[in-house]
């Protein structure tokens, strides 16, 4: 059976998650639910690493023993993957006594092979990179990376060979074109091995300096490097050298991480593996850093973006959409809560929220709900749609398979708005209206199956709404039944005669933000993003200032009725204006010129019973006549229809 593997780097607890570590479990999830549903069995491995002078320390500024430090941070990034969505086979950590025996064994192996020594080492070192720093590397004899002077530090250390693999692992790059990806990795770590010889790399530390780390088997006044003992974990969690899963999983082993850690695990781990007897990883995948407004995030700056507060406001499905749709892999992207809003309605509430809350309204409409039995499909566009919709996901998995999220969901949405389209051209209200029900199951039939598509493509990246999705269309989502390989060619898998949900408002609106004043404080302004708009102030006798008081013989004048809109269609030349017709139980329904446009499709207002303001003059808007008014309230999210809480008959007085 095809495998699939993939791995988070494990984050250092030297400081609790931000959106950065967020976003890359959430890719993490997203590939192994979507290898899962491409009928591979995978396994996705995410945790801590929580040796080193950096947890020491950050422990020892804490008041506490680098156990107590670690055990309470670690826990943090544990809790983080199931509020992200995210569902690891394995939290695994450094400190695990498995990953210690497997760190030790591979020194071990290491060592009696020949390829550890122990030698002098003379080095700048720097405590925030957690390495030494050649003479060369450094800029004004300052850490590149820290811009702090590097510790001189002369001392007695053990050494991997590193630099007899560089040939090996030159032509390894050379000839499995993918094996870093995507591509500008791959030339930086070419171009780095092709420019100059590789240094051995120093994988000790003297007990005297540093004892938080894994004691070395074969000297036990030394501490492997931290990161020797970290790449590890990927084979611990796999049970490396004999376990079964080593076995199943290795072959189809994939990194995932940011370009901060690139060499790490482009040049250290795969020659690791080469001395250690391992065929190296299939494939390490890079992707970029997320900025705020171009810049770092950082905890001096502020600026550090907290993903659990994203998820209070808009929803961990929302927030997970939006960084796979916004980062383009490899690059790096800036963050910015507008853009999150913006996706979030013109993507989620807009294209998708929409297909749905129409298409099941219509459903109910047309056939009560249930799905219809489609006719052959006769007309083009049918035959258009659903060639479009095979195209679309096949796009979506071929880019998803080499991590190029945002290009696959963008395949997807144009289906998403090519089927809001479909229903527009096709026109189910006019074909019901014609009675023309066997086009017309035809149609929403098309519509429905491909709305089943697309939720079952969207589980990985939006695993609840997805199940919700399906739900609303009467399907209970089990995960393993489904192949995505077999949804291609795959048509009428909706049972007609199943019984989809009256309503869905999966992805409501959210007020676009404004414009942020850059001293405003951050608390409270979240709270205001919800809050309603202030009223107006009230005056001593208790009205709002400017409201006109009406006397009771001027209401009663008024004539409010119920009626049903049976024809809607777009004003011929008023983007705005809706011309709506009414039955309102006269003889011929009533024309009304509705400002409704911005806020509902044509088909929204159809079947609807609606209050209308039945004795206003008639007057012409736009050269078309309108006999009534319409009465609607604004609403933080658009409009909502004035009704009774039932069905009445048309022409019903309100009173
Ligand atoms: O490097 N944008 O841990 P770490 C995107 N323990 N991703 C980001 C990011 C940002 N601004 N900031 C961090 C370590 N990340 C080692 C790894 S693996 C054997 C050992 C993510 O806590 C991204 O995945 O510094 C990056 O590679 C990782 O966090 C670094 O996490
Ligand atoms: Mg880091």
């Amino acid at each position: 059976m095809d495998t699939f593997f993939i791995s988070t780097p494990i984050f250092y607890v030297n400081a609790k998650p931000h959106l950065g570590h967020a976003y890359t479990t959430i890719v993490a999830d997203t590939v192994s639910r979507f290898h899962r549903l491409m009928g591979r069995e995978t396994y996705f491995l995410t945790g801590t690493d929580e040796h080193g002078d950096k947890i020491a320390q950050a422990a020892e500024l804490n008041a506490q023993t680098p156990q107590q430090y670690v055990d309470a941070i670690s826990a943090l990034f544990k809790t983080m993957g199931p509020q992200l969505g995210a569902e690891p086979n394995r939290f695994i950590r450094t400190t695990d006594k498995d990953h210690v025996a497997t760190v030790q064994a591979v020194l071990q192996k290491v060592f009696d092979s020949g390829d550890i020594y122990f030698g002098e080492y003379g080095g700048h070192y720097c405590y925030g990179c957690e390495r030494f720093y050649t003479e060369k590397e450094l800029e004004d004899g300052k850490c590149p990376q820290h811009g702090k002077k590097p510790e001189y530090i002369a001392e007695k250390n053990y050494f991997f060979k590193m630099a007899k693999y560089q040939d090996r692992l030159a032509e390894h790059i050379r000839s499995n074109p993918d094996f870093i990806r995507p591509d500008s990795y791959r030339n930086e770590v070419l171009s780095l091995l092709e420019s100059g010889a590789l240094e051995d790399l120093c994988i000790s530390r003297p007990k005297s300096r540093l004892e938080w780390g894994i004691e070395l088997p074969f000297d036990s006044n030394y501490v492997c490097y931290v990161w020797f003992d970290a790449l590890i974990n990927y084979i611990t969690a796999l049970k490396w050298p004999g376990g079964a899963k080593f076995k199943k999983f290795w072959p189809g082993a994939n990194h995932l991480i940011a370009k901060d850690i690139l060499k790490p695990h482009a040049i250290f781990w795969p020659t690791m593996l080469m001395a250690a007897g391992i065929e190296p990883y299939q494939h390490l995948n890079v992707h970029g850093y997320w900025l705020v407004k171009d810049t770092k995030m950082s905890k001096s700056l502020g600026n550090v973006v907290e993903p659990m507060d994203m998820i209070g406001k808009y929803g961990v499905n929302a927030f997970r959409y939006f960084l796979m749709r916004e980062m383009s892999f490899g690059q790096d992207s800036s963050f910015s809560e507008e853009a999150l809003v913006g996706r979030l309605n013109a993507d989620l509430a807009n294209d998708l929220g929409n297909l749905f809350s129409r298409t099941l309204s219509m459903t109910h409409k047309y056939f009560g709900g249930k799905i219809p039995c489609p006719d052959e499909l006769e007309e083009i566009e049918d035959a258009e749609i659903k060639k479009r919709g095979q195209n679309a996901m096949a796009a979506y998995q071929e880019h998803f398979e080499h991590f190029r999220f945002a290009r696959g969901l963008e395949s997807l949405w144009e289906l998403v708005r090519g089927l809001n389209k479909y229903i527009d051209t096709t026109k189910p209200w006019t074909l019901f209206k014609e009675g023309d029900t066997k086009r017309l199951s035809t149609v929403i039939y098309i519509m429905l199956e491909n709305m089943r598509k697309i939720a079952v493509h969207l589980w990985p990246v939006m695993p609840g709404s997805a199940v919700e999705m399906l739900r609303q269309l009467g399907i209970e989502f089990e995960p393993e039944k489904v192949n995505l390989q077999k949804e291609l060619d795959a048509w009428g898998l909706l049972d007609s005669g199943g019984l989809v949900a009256e309503t869905s408002n999966l992805f409501p609106r959210v007020e676009p933000l404004a414009v942020e004043a850059p001293s405003e404080e951050k608390a409270p302004k979240a709270k205001q993003d919800k809050a309603p708009k202030k009223k107006p102030a009230v005056d001593a006798q208790g009205n709002e200032s400017g409201v006109v008081v009406a006397e009771f013989e001027d209401f009663q004048k008024i004539d409010l009725r119920v009626g049903t809109v049976v024809s809607v269609e777009k004003h011929p030349d008023a983007v705005r204006l809706l011309l709506v017709r009414v039955d309102m139980g006269e003889a011929e329904p009533r024309q009304v010129v509705a400002g409704l446009a911005e806020f509902f499709e044509p088909d929204d207002l159809m079947g609807r019973q609606v209050v209308i303001v039945a004795n206003l003059q008639p007057r012409k808007l736009r050269k078309q006549i309108s006999e009534g008014m319409i009465l609607a309230v604004k609403t933080d999210q658009g409009m909502e229809l004035l009704t009774a809480s039932g069905t009445v008959k048309n022409g019903s007085k309100v009173s």
